[in-house]
């Protein structure tokens, strides 16, 4: 029996990593520019981290966590606890009032595998710590959105405010009263979330509960007036840096510790998946999980979703991989310093391929396109004893005879200007 993967994760073979690395390569470029540093964190964490972060009463805690019941320890379902876990523990506050992080990597969530959703996935999380002012969630926003941009994505921003401790809880009240009267006509999970989770009653995408919303009271609407005023000066900030969005007051989330600004990256190119990415504010969690009272916003890109749109729109942009050049040894003696040849090249910052085995020209030729080669250096045995090369351009089909007098690494240089002219 061979063995394979597990459901739901998934290897990502060479030609897929090209495009990865265009996705980390861009995201850290961007993050970079907005100041933003690099956090590692490891993949495993005291479960209860989870359980007061994201909360007891949710999907993600509920049903989807990989734990190790007997260690009490889980693999991280997303990032941001596990951020606030090593900002807390090392006070990187400390050393700078407002921290700008940012980290990559793979998250574990035992989720229905489908396209665009697995369970190993991977994130771009980015969070800012420490910052209040509303013009940083439209700057945080902004970083989203140029990445996305930048990627050649067409995605809509959908923004939400869910409030505070002063003005959720009277919301929740209205909302379970109006939830009561409604209740026959909701799905089962709704049923059950109305009394432990009544807020995310409201982004069910059941068809009928969506329905059945459509008249509940409006979070956006009941706002206290900080966060009334938090939420217009965030709107006004993105219309400054000219981000378009759409106000959508069904957006809860379905992790518990957001509070004040939501916010979403949709797009409607990926089926049931239309988050690409997702984020918002936290003010009250670092208190929560025992550290200093400073707010924070991030978000958090799914980079599958983003390597399934790129592929889907003909990979626009991947930079191109390959050789720089193929060496062909055909002789029998040509093989060895064909392969001195390749090394200094390599040495010298050049892609270099070689191919051992003595083939027949066609068969290398074939190898150097296989392997997206700009140029192949064929050398046979008469060419050897003649100190005298083919360089054949593999776009043109152009050839011209190269010098190969002199030492190796006159050689290797004479054929780099070449490479390089
Ligand atoms: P989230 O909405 O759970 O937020 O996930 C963020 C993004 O991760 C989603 O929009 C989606 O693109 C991707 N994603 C989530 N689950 C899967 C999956 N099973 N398969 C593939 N992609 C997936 C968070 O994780 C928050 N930590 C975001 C955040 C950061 N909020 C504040 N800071």
């Amino acid at each position: 029996m061979k063995i394979q993967a597990i459901n739901g994760f998934k290897d990502i073979l060479p030609d897929s990593v090209v495009r990865w690395q265009y996705i980390e390569q861009r995201a850290r470029d961007i993050f970079e520019r907005f100041g933003m540093q690099e956090i590692r964190m490891p993949i495993l964490e005291k479960t209860e981290l989870f359980v007061r972060s994201i909360g007891e009463a949710t999907d993600v805690v509920e049903k989807e966590m990989y734990s190790f019941a007997d260690k009490g320890i889980t693999m991280r379902p997303e990032a941001t606890a596990s951020i606030m876990r090593a900002f807390i523990e090392h006070g990187l506050h400390v050393q700078q009032p407002v921290q700008r992080l940012y980290t990559i990597g793979p998250m574990f969530r035992h989720e229905r595998p489908q396209k665009g959703r697995l369970r190993q996935f991977h994130q771009l999380d980015a969070e800012i710590i420490g910052a209040v002012e509303p013009r940083v969630d439209a700057e945080l926003i902004a970083m989203g959105q140029m990445l996305l941009d930048e990627l050649g994505l067409s995605v809509s921003l959908e923004l939400n405010s869910l409030g505070c401790p002063v003005c959720r809880p009277p919301f929740k009240e209205r909302l379970v009263a109006h939830l009561e009267g409604i209740s026959t006509g909701l799905c089962e999970d709704c049923r059950r979330r109305r009394h432990t989770n009544p807020l995310r009653v409201l982004d069910c995408k059941k068809p009928t509960c969506r329905e059945l919303v459509q008249d509940a009271p409006s979070l956006l609407e009941s706002l206290c007036s900080n966060c009334d005023r938090h939420f217009h000066e965030v709107e006004e900030a993105l219309s400054l840096l000219g981000i378009d969005f759409r106000r959508n007051r069904f957006m809860v989330r379905g992790l518990d510790y957001y509070t004040r600004t939501t916010f979403e990256f949709l797009t409607s190119d990926l089926g049931a998946q239309a988050a690409v990415g997702a984020g918002g504010r936290y003010d009250g969690l670092i208190e929560q999980l025992g550290g200093p009272p400073l707010p924070g916003i991030g978000f958090a890109m799914g980079m599958e979703r983003i390597a399934l749109l790129l592929e889907q729109q003909g990979d626009a942009g991947l930079p191109a991989t390959g050789a720089d050049i193929f060496l062909a040894a055909l002789g029998r003696d040509t093989v060895a310093p064909c392969s001195l040849l390749a090394h200094l090249l390599r040495r010298e910052g050049v892609r270099a391929a070689i191919d051992y085995s003595g083939r027949s020209l066609k068969a290398q030729l074939k190898q150097a396109n296989r392997q997206n080669a700009r140029f192949t250096l064929i050398v046979g045995d008469d060419e050897l004893a003649r100190r005298e090369g083919t360089l054949r351009n593999m776009a043109t089909q152009e050839q011209r005879p190269v010098d190969l007098s002199g030492t190796a690494a006159e050689q290797c240089q004479r054929l780099i200007r070449v490479l390089r002219a």
